[in-house]
C-alpha cells in the first residue's frame, strides 16, 4: 500500500479529524490554465489528450504544481464509455461533445456491448496507473464516471441538450427502452470504476450532471436507482483502505435524504443548496462536498475570501466537509483567483478543527 503524504481528503470523507478542510476543484485540470492549453495543443484534440497516458498524467498534475490541492482527479471524460460502446465521440469546436451514432430504438440498445475496462478502455486504466505512480502518494487520486442517466442523455440526444426532448419523450413513451439502456450502462460503469480502483483510484465520484433535470419521482426511478446499483457494486476496500464514493447530482438538493440512504460516503452539492441546512438534514449519515458558485472566482480576492468564510461557517465545526466548487471551474477564470480560493480554505478553516 502506497503511504499518503496528505490524506486529509480521505479523512474528511470518512469524517475522521483533520487539521484543515481539504479542497479540490471540479475540472481543476482545464482550459483556465495556460499550461493545459499548451499540452492540449501538443496532443492535437481533446480525445487524443485523453488517450495518451503520459499527457493525461501531465495535465492531471498541472493544477497540483500551482496550488496546494488536497486531491488529484483523473484527467479523462465521462463520455469515454459511450465512445467505447461504439457511438463515435467527437468534439465540434465551441459546440461540445457529439456522437456519430445515437440511440433511437430497443434494437440500438440491444446492439450495445457491455464493456470490459482493460480491453475496451485500456487507455483510461493506463492513465490511472501512470498518474498513481507519478503522484507517489502526494495526495489521493479520484477516479470517476458519469451516472447512467447523464450518459444516456448524451447517447439519446447525440450531444449536449437544453431541454432533453428526445430522452424525456422516450422515458415517458417507452420507458422500457430507457431502462434497458440504463441497465446496460450501469453494468459498464461498475466494471469501469472497479477497473479504476484496481489501477490506483483511491476515491470515486459519480457525476450526475443531468439527474436534477428530472421530475421529483422520475429522478428516483431513472437516476438514483441506478446509482444505488453502482454503490452496491463497487469494491469497498482496496489495499487496506476504504474507497469513498461521492454522489454528485447537480441541482439535487431536494433528494439529499434519498441519496444519503444509498450508502454512499459523501454527497456533492451545487451552490443552490445551503450547506448548513444540508448538514442538518443528512450530516449525521454522510460527508458533504461543495459548494461555492464557480462564478465567485470572477470576483476580487476579498469577495472570494468572504464567500469561503461564509461557507465554512455554514458547515460549522468538525470534520465531514470537503470544500469544492458547486460545479466545474470555467475556462475564463484567472488562475490567480483559484489560488486565492484554495489558500483561503486552508487558512480560514483551521479554527473549525481542533
Ligand atoms: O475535473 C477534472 O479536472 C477531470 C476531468 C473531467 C473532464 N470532464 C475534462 C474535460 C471531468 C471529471 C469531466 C466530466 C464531464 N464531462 C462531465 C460531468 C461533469 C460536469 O461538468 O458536469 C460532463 C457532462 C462531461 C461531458 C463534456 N466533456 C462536455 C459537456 C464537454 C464540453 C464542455 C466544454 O467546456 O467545452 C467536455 C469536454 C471536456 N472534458 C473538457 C475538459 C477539460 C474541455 C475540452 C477541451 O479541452 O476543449
Amino acid at each position: 500500500m502506497m503511504k499518503l503524504k496528505n490524506d486529509r481528503f480521505l479523512r474528511a470523507l470518512l469524517k475522521q479529524p483533520v487539521d484543515v478542510t481539504p479542497v479540490w476543484m471540479m475540472r481543476q485540470a482545464g482550459r483556465y490554465l495556460p499550461e493545459y492549453r499548451a499540452t492540449r495543443e501538443k496532443a492535437g484534440d481533446f480525445m487524443s489528450l485523453c488517450k495518451n497516458a503520459e499527457l493525461a498524467c501531465e495535465v492531471t498534475l498541472q493544477p497540483l504544481e500551482r496550488f496546494p490541492l488536497d486531491a488529484a482527479i483523473l484527467f479523462s471524460d465521462i463520455l469515454t464509455i459511450p465512445d467505447a460502446m461504439g457511438l463515435g465521440l467527437y468534439f465540434e469546436t465551441g459546440e461540445g461533445p457529439r456522437f456519430k451514432k445515437v440511440i433511437n430504438t430497443m434494437a440500438d440498445v440491444n446492439a450495445l456491448p457491455i464493456l470490459d475496462p482493460e480491453k475496451d478502455l485500456g487507455y483510461v486504466m493506463q492513465a490511472v496507473r501512470t498518474i498513481y505512480k507519478e503522484l507517489n502518494g502526494r495526495v489521493p487520486l479520484i477516479g470517476f464516471a458519469g451516472s447512467p442517466w447523464t450518459l444516456a442523455t448524451y447517447m439519446v440526444e447525440g450531444g449536449s441538450s437544453k431541454d432533453f426532448r428526445k430522452i424525456k419523450a422516450m422515458a415517458y413513451d417507452t420507458p422500457e427502452i430507457v431502462h434497458a439502456l440504463l441497465a446496460k450502462l450501469t453494468q459498464s460503469v461498475i466494471s469501469y470504476l472497479n477497473g479504476q480502483i484496481l489501477a490506483g483510484a483511491q476515491a470515486i465520484q459519480i457525476f450526475d450532471t443531468w439527474g436534477g433535470n428530472l421530475a421529483s419521482n422520475a429522478y428516483l426511478e431513472f437516476s438514483l436507482a441506478y446509482m444505488q446499483q453502482i454503490v452496491n457494486g463497487l469494491i469497498k476496500e482496496h489495499e487496506g483502505r476504504t474507497i469513498p464514493i461521492i454522489l454528485f447530482t447537480k441541482n439535487g438538493g431536494q433528494w439529499l435524504e434519498a441519496m444519503a440512504n444509498t450508502g454512499a460516503t459523501a454527497l456533492g452539492l451545487d451552490w443552490t443548496c445551503d450547506l448548513g441546512e444540508a448538514r442538518l438534514r443528512v450530516g449525521e449519515k454522510i460527508a458533504l462536498q461543495g459548494n461555492m458558485d464557480p462564478s465567485v472566482l470572477y470576483a476580487n480576492s476579498q469577495a472570494i475570501t468572504k464567500e469561503v468564510q461564509r461557507i465554512l461557517a455554514s458547515y460549522g465545526k468538525g470534520s465531514g466537509h470537503v470544500f469544492n466548487l458547486g460545479h466545474g471551474i470555467t475556462p475564463e477564470v484567472n488562475p490567480d483567483n483559484a489560488a486565492v480560493f484554495i489558500n483561503a480554505v486552508h487558512e480560514l478553516s483551521a479554527r473549525y478543527h481542533s
